[in-house]
């Protein structure tokens, strides 16, 4: 693997889910997205994000002109759905934390959409690992490293892949390039759909 795949405490579990267990997660992140529809979100700066959100769990993670942050009610005023039961058994599966996730983040990559190199760090507590699932088209993931900028490496992540940023891992700087918009059947309509599982402390 190459270096940055390396890091410790960061594990890709390619086809960790069955193509039942995909569509099981879809019906489910309908449901939490026919509650807390999606949304779209601008940075701090102004600058609308490509993906389209919403979260479920105790928080979600917003972002808007007052900053990155954890919220207990979706923009909208509503509180977030509870994290489906098969999300969670993922994480139980996964991270082996005694903790259950605070929020799981639900973006959602439409043909265009990307996302730049970040870390996750809104969080106040950074010794449980964030687990990340992918469900739909194909995504180009790029790892970096915790410090800001040298070599960064790529991987195509697959529909039902999970990956853990635990460890050494956890604030690595990470972002998605593109999608291959129409690779999956999974979505009706194609596209891509990110489930992050986070404790927030
Ligand atoms: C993220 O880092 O928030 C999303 C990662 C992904 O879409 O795979
Ligand atoms: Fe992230």
């Amino acid at each position: 693997m190459p270096d940055s795949l390396k890091i410790k405490g960061f594990e890709v579990y390619q086809g960790f889910l069955s193509p039942e267990e995909q569509e099981l997660l879809v019906q489910e992140i309908r449901e939490v997205a026919r509650k807390a529809p999606f949304f779209s979100p601008v940075t701090p700066s102004g600058k609308p994000m490509s993906v389209r959100m919403t979260s479920a769990g105790r928080l979600g993670w917003v972002t808007d002109r007052r900053g990155y942050r954890y919220e207990d009610r979706h923009p909208d005023g509503m509180p977030w759905p509870s994290i489906p039961a098969s999300v969670l058994k993922i994480w139980n599966a996964v991270a082996a934390s005694e903790r259950a996730p605070d929020c799981c983040l639900v973006n959602f990559y439409g043909e265009t959409a990307k996302m730049g190199m970040h870390q996750d760090k809104d969080e106040i507590r950074f010794e449980w690992p964030v687990v990340s699932i992918s469900l739909g088209d194909e995504a180009l993931f790029r790892m970096g490293n915790p410090e800001r900028g040298g070599k960064t490496e790529s991987i195509w992540l697959k529909s039902g892949d999970v990956v853990v940023m635990g460890g050494d891992a956890r604030l690595a700087h990470h972002g998605v390039d593109r999608i291959r918009f129409g690779s999956s059947r999974l979505l009706t309509h194609g596209g891509r759909i990110n489930l992050t599982l986070r404790v927030v402390g």
